[in-house]
């Protein structure tokens, strides 16, 4: 099958490259943050993170283990969910007035991304939106290494730790955008899922659907040999399309989705479950990073724009709120119903993955499939009801659709190609599944 997907075209890409961190993984890792800092040669580190992890036992173990190691670390940690240009202003501000070599990110993917955002600003100064792609910003290219970053999650979803992606909300447009460069992947990611212990049911769910439709995405995924080839080896997008290495770690990705996140979700003691949803959230970062997301990252975007006044429940943030793992499977089962039509067979192989009921399926079913085992899973974890669960109507469908087609690269690394209209259809059809 992969051998088929990934079949040479005329002028298309018949190569591929993949990047990821140096990946330590394991309960107590954390205590090896100091002597991984050392590797790099850190002796003044920034540690990021944000005011409700600052006092609590993360970061005392990090700060304890710089400590040991001899090295000295200052903490900004005023960072809130869903992070903004101003925060990443700040952030640089932050960064630039201390003679740092080296950051430390502990926190989930706010944190990571804020750190990743910051370092560029800080070495190369300018607003964190020129960097982003026209019309938003200016597309201005990021031209060198920053300082090393050592990446450990506190949650199993965005795989920031793993990914050279920053996602920053610009205040002035309330859209968030997405930038990336192959300088922003952290070099080390540490992961040690005991962060997940203290989860709530509510984000270990949302967390738990940006990792499995990061998966869904990439391994439906434009095949990478359908993009046009690069003169500038260099410049390769690392949202090259569905890859050999994408498949293969988004394949184990689905398959711990399939199997875990009911559990991890109902049960914070089930420490296999949510040890096993951390991995998947790394593997799944270390797929999509690598191929890029598509439709129901494309069409989240929309969703957090112009969110009513809903704030989910259990997230103590100001109204109104939907967290990105909501955000991106509200639309999910709506949007593999679409994209199955181009490639069934690669729908049903990733619905298998899932552990999907395919007794009697033919291809003509695939999106059915794939969207009934995600509904399956939604309704066994308490998640909202589509966007209607969200407070969206139907006549909310045209400006979600006007918001998300900003969203270029996503839409055209998807594997059936659509328009305004064909968006709007989308969102209408994500309305209920229940
Ligand atoms: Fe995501």
């Amino acid at each position: 099958m992969a051998c088929q997907y990934f079949a040479p075209c005329d002028h298309g890409a018949d190569s591929f490259t993949i990047a990821i961190p140096k990946v330590t993984f394991g309960r107590g890792t954390l205590a090896e943050v100091g002597e991984r800092a050392q590797s790099l040669k850190m002796s003044s580190v920034a540690l990021f993170t944000d005011n409700f992890l600052k006092e609590g036992p993360y970061i005392e173990t990090v700060t304890n283990s710089l400590k040991k190691a001899g090295i000295d670390y200052q903490v900004f940690s005023d960072i809130l969910i869903e992070p903004d240009d101003v925060c990443v202003d700040d952030a640089a501000k932050f960064l630039t007035s201390h003679d740092f070599d080296g950051v430390i990110s502990v926190g989930g993917g706010s944190v990571i991304d804020v750190a990743k955002a910051a370092m560029v600003c800080a070495k190369f100064p300018a607003p964190v939106r020129d960097y982003f792609a026209p019309p938003v910003g200016e597309g201005k290219p990021i031209p060198g290494p920053l300082l090393p970053h050592i990446a450990c999650p506190t949650t199993a979803g965005t795989g920031s730790e793993c990914t050279s992606i920053s996602v920053i909300r610009i205040r002035e447009l309330n859209t968030k955008f997405v930038f990336a460069s192959p300088y922003m992947l952290p070099d080390q990611a540490v992961i040690d899922p005991t962060c997940c212990e203290s989860l709530t049911p509510k984000a270990v769910a949302s967390t738990g659907f940006d990792l499995l439709s990061h998966a869904l995405e990439c391994y439906t995924a434009r095949a990478y040999t359908q993009w046009d080839k690069v003169k500038n080896p260099n410049a390769r997008p690392l949202t090259q399309g569905a890859n050999p290495w994408s498949d293969l770690a988004a394949t184990q990705a689905l398959k711990i989705a399939g199997e875990y996140l009911i559990r991890g979700v109902t049960d914070a003691s089930d420490h296999e479950a949510r040890d096993q949803l951390m991995w998947g959230s790394a593997l799944a970062g270390m797929a999509f990073g690598n191929s890029g997301t598509h439709l129901p990252h494309a069409l989240s975007y929309g969703v957090t724009h112009l969110m009513h006044d809903i704030t989910t429940e259990g997230y103590d943030v100001k109204s109104p709120f939907v967290p990105h793992g909501i955000s991106v499977v509200v639309t999910a089962p709506a949007t593999f119903r679409y994209t199955a039509e181009a490639t069934p067979e690669r729908h049903l192989e990733a619905a298998t993955f899932l552990q999907a009921d395919q007794r009697g399926a033919s291809t003509a079913d695939a999106g059915e499939v794939v969207a009934n085992r995600i509904i399956e899973l939604m309704r066994g974890t308490n998640i909202p009801n589509g966007l209607s669960g969200v407070g969206f109507t139907e006549n909310d469908v045209t400006r979600l659709a006007e918001s998300s087609i900003r969203q270029g690269r996503a839409i055209a690394n998807a594997p059936r190609e659509s328009n305004l209209v064909d968006l709007e259809n989308i969102y209408r059809d994500a309305i209920s599944y229940w």
